[in-house]
């Protein structure tokens, strides 16, 4: 029954198109003032800023019931809230004094009627719609919420057309005039305590919660809020911390792989560099010791240079490397060649 309000004001909308539309200084008929069937709402011939008047002219709403009525725009001037000890009427004429026990009362306005001398005992605090500081309108009379455990009271049901999605369907709210704490069964019409939690019911009134589930159990109050235990909290942050760390541990293997692969390029261009290096000295080393051996030169000086020459290039007689391409086997130069910037690179 909590989404109750809800349907009313999604309701409410569909039902404005039906509403009245007679502006101020228009013609009406108070004759046609009524509660909407399925809804209740008040309907009148005027629009939402007038009521119609005794003489059958839509007049300017002359006081508000809501603090943020509906029909009016942000800017417009609101018509006046009642002061304490009045009430303002459905039809939103005027402010009337309040209404004592017995009298005449609109549905659903038990803050029409007197409030009784122990209010303070009788109010429904949590303001789940029993009652209003103790007085409550049942069956269009104002009486008090005061019957006690055993003791026979009024019930009121009243059939509101409720909507799903496409289907519609009829949702009865009962109410009483028991005591908080109470509510009148519509059977036996005496006052009964309310069922706890898990117990079983067959309506919202049952139950001290306030929330009869489809199951017909007792549920938890609708408005209880939701508790997260705690192991959500800990997976949450144990998967911020795991996600973020995995990507630095991702990011780190990435980086030291590139790194690796850098220093790999860099090492084998070094190792070509000092091979060259060496070819060179050698190649040198090959050409001097080949004039020094030409016939014609000093004998003494040609065999102890060629001895030398010859122990020198022993260890490096070996072929210049395979150098396949001008530019070497390096990955590095072939990267750079590739690339086609040297100097930009390195
Ligand atoms: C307003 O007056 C016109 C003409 O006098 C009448 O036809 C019409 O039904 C009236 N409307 C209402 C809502 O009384
Ligand atoms: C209970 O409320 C009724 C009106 O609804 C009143 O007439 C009656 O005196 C109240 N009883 C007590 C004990 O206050």
């Amino acid at each position: 029954m909590y989404w109750l309000p809800l349907t009313l004001i999604l309701t409410s909308g569909q039902l404005l198109v039906k509403a009245g539309y007679q502006t101020k200084g228009q013609n009406c008929s108070s004759a046609d003032n009524r509660l909407q069937i399925g809804t209740y709402q008040f309907y009148s011939d005027c629009d939402s800023q007038n009521y119609c008047s005794s003489d059958g002219v839509c007049q300017p709403k002359g006081c508000r019931k809501d603090q943020f009525p509906f029909g009016y725009s942000q800017d417009s001037p609101l018509p006046p809230l009642c002061p304490s000890g009045q009430f303002c009427p459905d039809e939103a004429d005027a402010c009337q004094p309040l209404l004592s026990v017995g009298s005449p009362c609109q549905l659903n306005r038990d803050d029409q009627c007197e409030p009784p001398p122990n209010a303070a005992e009788l109010a429904d605090t949590l303001h789940y719609g029993r009652n209003v500081n103790g007085a409550v309108c049942l069956n269009n009379v104002c009486m008090w919420a005061n019957v006690t455990v055993g003791q026979p009271c009024e019930v009121e049901n009243t059939a509101y057309i409720a909507y799903t999605g496409s289907s519609e369907y009829i949702d009865v709210a009962s109410r009483g005039n028991c005591q908080v704490g109470l509510f009148c069964d519509s059977q036996q019409l005496t006052c009964m305590s309310m069922k706890a939690v898990g117990e079983s019911c067959d309506g919202d009134k049952e139950c001290s919660s306030f929330n009869c589930q489809s199951n017909g159990v007792c549920g938890q109050s609708a408005d209880t809020p939701n508790q997260i235990g705690v192991w959500v909290y800990v997976l949450v942050g144990v998967g911020i911390l795991g996600g973020m760390s995995g990507t630095l541990t991702l990011l780190f293997l990435i980086h030291r792989r590139q790194r690796d692969n850098e220093r790999e390029k860099r090492e084998q261009y070094w190792r070509e560099q000092y091979a060259f290096r060496q070819n060179i000295l050698q190649m040198r080393e090959t050409a001097r010791t080949s004039i020094l051996s030409l016939p014609g030169h000093g004998s003494n000086r040609s065999t102890m240079y060629s001895r030398a020459a010859s122990a020198a290039s022993d260890d490096s007689s070996s072929p210049i490397p395979q150098q396949q391409s001008p530019y070497g086997a390096s990955g590095l130069r072939n990267y750079m060649v590739d690339d086609g910037d040297f100097r930009g690179r390195d």
